[in-house]
């Protein structure tokens, strides 16, 4: 069977042309990639540009990732902003750059320990019940402090498990040889991640982490190495819908391994991106 890019099955075609459509809608932001986060602007817009621009692309790191505990905030699509932006645009963006990448190609999703409960992260158990009413949930429960954001981040990091083992799946089905695999970095302090919590919510994360966590927290520089191995590595080249810890596979949490769930994910994504269309 052909593996070439141009053999992609239709859906991401369908993606593909509707988002095109919507791309030119863009072409007159002030700013090249808008300010705020808008999921069809960025993403198509990314894409296109990286397809003019005609560079041979052999991976995609799905890194982004943010924690809101400040009470509930939207994408300017309206979608809830831990769901948008830490699955839903990683979702969306690797869907149109698929026909950009050739066989043995790599896709690493950056997912986290905290989507597993018997990790004991000290972060709170996702809450997977389906994807639609992450993206819109119905009872915010701003009141209830940064719990609700920190479910929210742990659910959207088994979405990123769940997700990169979807694709592995659809791909092989495709007879594609792209590889799919998550990766957790680990506890890392100095970065970024926590730069929407204020003093109350500090004080509650740090009241649920043990010190044992904290003393294995990870430098930046090792993580590096880990995740250069995972996108370079020739040693991994055919190795597909696996999760990383560092340097080694191991078994992600039981819930990810849930097909049913997985599948629901990634036609209830599809659903949700095709969904804007009717405000061109
Ligand atoms: N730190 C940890 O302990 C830890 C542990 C496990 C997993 N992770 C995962 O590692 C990944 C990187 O996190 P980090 O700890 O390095 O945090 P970070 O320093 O805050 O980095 C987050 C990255 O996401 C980007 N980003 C944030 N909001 C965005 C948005 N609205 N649109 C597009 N990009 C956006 C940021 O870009 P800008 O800086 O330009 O905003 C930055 O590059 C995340 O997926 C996180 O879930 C982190």
């Amino acid at each position: 069977m052909d593996s070439q890019p141009n053999s992609q099955p239709k859906l991401f075609d369908q993606v593909r042309s509707v988002l095109r459509r919507r791309h030119y809608s863009y072409q007159t932001e002030q700013s090249r990639y808008g300010s705020g986060f808008d999921i069809f602007g960025i993403c198509p817009q990314f894409s296109e540009d990286f397809r003019q621009a005609e560079c041979p692309l052999r991976a995609i790191v799905c890194n982004a990732g943010i924690q809101i505990v400040s009470g509930t905030q939207c994408t300017a699509d309206g979608f809830e902003m831990t769901f948008g932006v830490n699955h839903l645009g990683h979702f969306l963006l690797v869907n149109l750059l698929l026909p950009n990448l050739s066989d043995s190609s790599r896709i690493v999703f950056v997912s986290s320990n905290t989507h597993d409960p018997a990790k004991q992260t000290g972060m709170p158990a996702p809450q997977y019940q389906a994807a639609e009413s992450l993206a819109f949930p119905s009872d915010n429960r701003d009141g209830d402090g940064g719990d609700v954001g920190r479910v929210r981040y742990t659910t959207s990091k088994l979405c990123n498990v769940l997700c990169a083992y979807e694709l592995s799946r659809r791909l092989q089905k495709q007879r594609l040889k792209i590889t799919v695999n998550a990766f957790n970095l680990g506890l890392m302090l100095n970065t970024k991640l926590i730069r929407d919590y204020g003093q109350t919510e500090l004080s509650e994360l740090s009241a649920t982490i043990s010190s044992t966590v904290l003393e294995n927290a990870k430098s930046s520089p090792a993580i590096g190495v880990a995740l250069a191995k995972l996108v370079l590595d020739s040693e991994l080249e055919n190795l597909t819908g696996k999760y990383f810890d560092g340097l080694h596979e191991v078994q992600s949490s039981q819930e990810s391994y849930n097909e049913q769930k997985a599948s629901e994910l990634w036609e209830s994504s599809m659903k949700l991106v095709l969904s804007l269309q009717t405000t061109f």
